[in-house]
Order: C-alpha cells, then structure tokens, then sequence
C-alpha cells in the first residue's frame, strides 16, 4: 500500500490548477443513464471515485471511455441491467444514486443500499421517500431496494425534512423525466447542484430555482446527448487554500471559482492570511506571524463545508489561542483529532465540539488517514510540521484528490509517494 511522506516546515510557492469537482463529478456521470445518446464530460478528475462510478455504469451496460486530457465519454444507448449489485455500491456510496435514473428510464432498479461509513451512519431515507413520492414501489430486501414504477414516475410536491445534498440530486436525477412538475422544497442549494441542474438542462430538462430552496423541475419525455464541463472542485481549492495558511508561504489557485468559497475566505483572513481574489483565480499569503484561532461550524451551503472542517482544524492546531470548532452535518466527522494530536496538537472532543488550543509547533510522525478530507487535514499539518510525517491508508486520498502531491510538489514541498 502506498503512503505520503512529508518533510515538512517549507513554505510553500507556486501555482496549483484545480481539477473539476469529485461530487459533481460522480453525480454527473449517473446523468448518462438518461438518455440514449452520448454525454462527454470534460474536465473530468480522474480519482478512484470516478473510476467506481465508471465500473457500475459499465456492469448496466454503459459505454465508459476516458478521451484524452480531461475527458470522459459515456454513452447508455443499450442498458443491459438495472441492478447495481452491493460489490459495487459499498466502494462508493454515491453509486447509490443510480436507482432514480434506471427507475426514471427503465421504471425498475435492484441498487444495494450503501450502508454506513466511516463519517457517520448516513441513511438513505430521504432518498427513498422522494422515490416514493414520485410514484415509486420501493421495497426492502437482503440489503437490496427493490423499486419498480409500472407507467413511470410522476412529478410531486416534495419538501425534504432537513437539507441533504444526495437526496436533492437524487431526485432530481428521477423527477427530470417524471410525468408533470416537481416541487422540491428545502432542497440543498450547493454548486454541484448547479451543475448537475445546467447539464440536465443542457440535455433539454427544465428545471428552474437550482441554487435555491424551492426548485421546479417539469418533466420532459427524453432528453438528448451533450458535452458538458464539470465545475472546479471547490473543495480541492479550499484545500490547498488552508494548507497554504497552514504551512506558510505564497500560492496562487487558478481554475478556481472563489465565489464558491464565500464562508472560508474571511475565516482564512481572521487566520492572518492574506486573501487575494478576482473571478477565476485567487492568490493566499502568509509570512512567518503566528495564525490566530478563529471559530468555525460547518453547515449545509452557503455555510462553512464540512467537507473542508479536518482542513480547516489543522492550521487552527498552529494558532495562537483557542479554536471552537463545531461539526453540524455528520456525527463522526472528528477521527483525524487523535491523528492531529499524535502530531503534537491538543484538540479536546465533546460530542460535535472540538476545542482545540493552538500550539508553537507541530512535529513530523506516522499517522493514518481515516478518511478522504481527514486525509488532507493530515497533509497540511505534514507540511507544517517540523520533521517527517508518513500518512498511510493514501486510498482514502486518491478518492477525491487528483496528483496532490505533483500539485504540491510543485509548490516547493518535500512530499512523495512511497510504494511498499
Ligand atoms: C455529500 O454527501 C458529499 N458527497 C459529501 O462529501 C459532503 O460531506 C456532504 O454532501 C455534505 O456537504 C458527495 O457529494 C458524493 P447529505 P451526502 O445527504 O449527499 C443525513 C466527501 O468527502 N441524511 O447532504 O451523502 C446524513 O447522514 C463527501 O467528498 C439522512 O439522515 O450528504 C448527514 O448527516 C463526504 N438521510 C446529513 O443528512 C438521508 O437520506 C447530510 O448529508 C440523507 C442524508
């Protein structure tokens, strides 16, 4: 298994492009099991999370070609299955969001439920009761949801107990070719919902208010092939935006959409970092004074992402005071804590609070990575770090973040990929 090494205590320099965003990404490419006609997506990532989307779209029969550079063609004109079998559904839990798309196209679908992970338990019942309420039979079986939708799916006034960025897409993945208008109230306003919502429309859905709480979607019968480009990750820039504050130094994103990033900018500004903007790029600074703690929760967008929250804590580790720091999406988003602290950091847990009292230094050791953006904060602190600090499990980062170390390498830091 490889691992990331790190020696650390560089300033970092450079320029790093963003890649297109994994969870627009993966929900896109579900997007091809709509129509008969091909879908190119371009500026693709190519991350193992794609790659697991790939293998099941191509188990229902979907032509998967990765083209040159950035680019992906799909194309679904002849499905051979609607069943979507639990080897594959339990790598990635996002795979799950194909049920909607066959019951739409093909009125049946067998998906596994995805289970839990390691952030927390993750239900799919919103999900599943928007299924229900475009006309669905849903049924539950060895782990299997059984739907069929005898005639088709039919549009309705749906109003999601609390956000949920899957549940959203999810039904809007069904509803675009449902019979009559959907209503989806309180639905998830993040950009990937943008994006997913200007390709379908692309495709010729009509879907009004993505962005907003109330969105409108109209069924259409078909829907035709396009080429389509995925949205900069936002995430991966906010990454590398925190990892610069973290570790010092000067480091210009581009490829970046920083009005995406709303809630982290004047957090990373109260820091001590210096935060440069315009539209498509923005440039981070900081010299050799002492971080400052900011509090930060997460929320669902425009709120700070939870997605960036392990980032996010490992340079409040380096500040001078105290940071709070509260998880408010998932219950068990804090494992990269006692990884941080083998570092030299004191992060006290209580429930979804992290107290985390900052210290002078942080010095290299072997950790874990426990998860995907857990994976990033340990990164971060790693090049903060006096000495070096040997991450294993990098799986969990070639999920969502593509050649980070060639992208920080770049940057001047002393990282490497190691094969054991
Ligand atoms: C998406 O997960 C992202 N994943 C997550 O990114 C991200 O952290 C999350 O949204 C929040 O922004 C992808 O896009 C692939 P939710 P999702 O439904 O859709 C509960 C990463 O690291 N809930 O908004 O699964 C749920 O348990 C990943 O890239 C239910 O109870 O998140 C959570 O507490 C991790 N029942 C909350 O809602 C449901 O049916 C919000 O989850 C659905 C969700």
């Amino acid at each position: 298994m490889d691992k990331i090494v790190i020696e650390g205590g560089v300033p970092l320099s450079g320029e790093i492009s963003i890649s297109g965003a994994k969870n627009s990404a993966i929900k896109l490419m579900a997007v091809c099991l709509l129509t008969d006609q091909p879908l190119e997506l371009t500026n693709m990532p190519r991350l193992r999370d794609t790659r697991f989307m790939g293998q099941l779209l191509a188990s229902l029969g979907t032509q998967v070609e990765e083209g040159p550079g950035s680019r992906m063609l799909l194309h679904a004109n002849d499905l051979t299955s609607t069943t979507a079998p639990y080897d594959l559904v339990r790598k990635m839990r996002a795979t799950f969001n194909v049920l909607g798309p066959l019951l739409a196209r093909c009125h049946k679908a067998k998906v596994s439920l995805p289970g839990g992970c390691a952030i927390g338990a993750r239900p799919v019942n919103l999900h599943l009761d928007a299924l229900q309420a475009l006309g669905a039979d849903i049924e539950l079986s060895e782990g299997y949801v059984i739907a069929s939708a005898k005639g088709g799916l039919k549009g309705a006034d749906i109003t999601f107990p609390f956000i949920s960025v899957g549940a959203t897409e999810h039904t809007m993945l069904a509803a675009v070719l449902a019979k009559g208008e959907t209503v989806l109230n309180n639905a998830a306003r993040e950009p990937e919902i943008i994006d997913l919502a200007n390709c379908l429309n692309a495709m010729g859905a009509k879907i009004t208010g993505a962005g907003r709480s109330e969105m409108r979607i109209e069924g259409v019968k078909s829907l035709k092939g396009v080429t389509y480009s995925v949205v900069p990750d936002r995430i991966e820039a906010g990454t590398y935006a925190l990892a610069a504050a973290t570790a010092g130094g000067k480091v210009r994103l581009v490829n970046v959409r920083s009005d995406h990033l709303g809630s982290l900018w004047p957090l990373i500004a109260q820091a001590g970092a210096k935060v440069t903007m315009d539209e498509n790029s923005v440039l981070i600074e900081r010299g050799s004074t002492r971080l400052k703690p900011v509090d930060m929760e997460t929320q669902a967008y425009p709120g700070f992402p939870t997605d960036l929250q392990a980032q996010f804590m490992a340079m409040c580790c380096l500040a001078d005071g105290v940071s709070i720091i509260r998880e408010n999406i998932f219950e068990n988003r804090f494992m990269h804590c006692p990884e941080l602290a083998r570092m030299g950091a004191d992060i006290t847990v209580h429930g979804r609070e992290a107290v985390v009292r900052g210290v002078e230094k942080l010095t290299g050791a072997p950790v874990m990575a426990t998860d995907l953006r857990a994976s990033a904060s340990l990164i971060a602190a790693g090049l903060a770090a006096q000495g070096t600090t040997e991450i294993a499990r990098v799986y969990h980062l070639d999920r969502g973040f593509e050649h980070i170390e060639v992208k920080l390498g770049n940057c001047g830091a002393r990282i490497k990929r190691v094969s054991e």
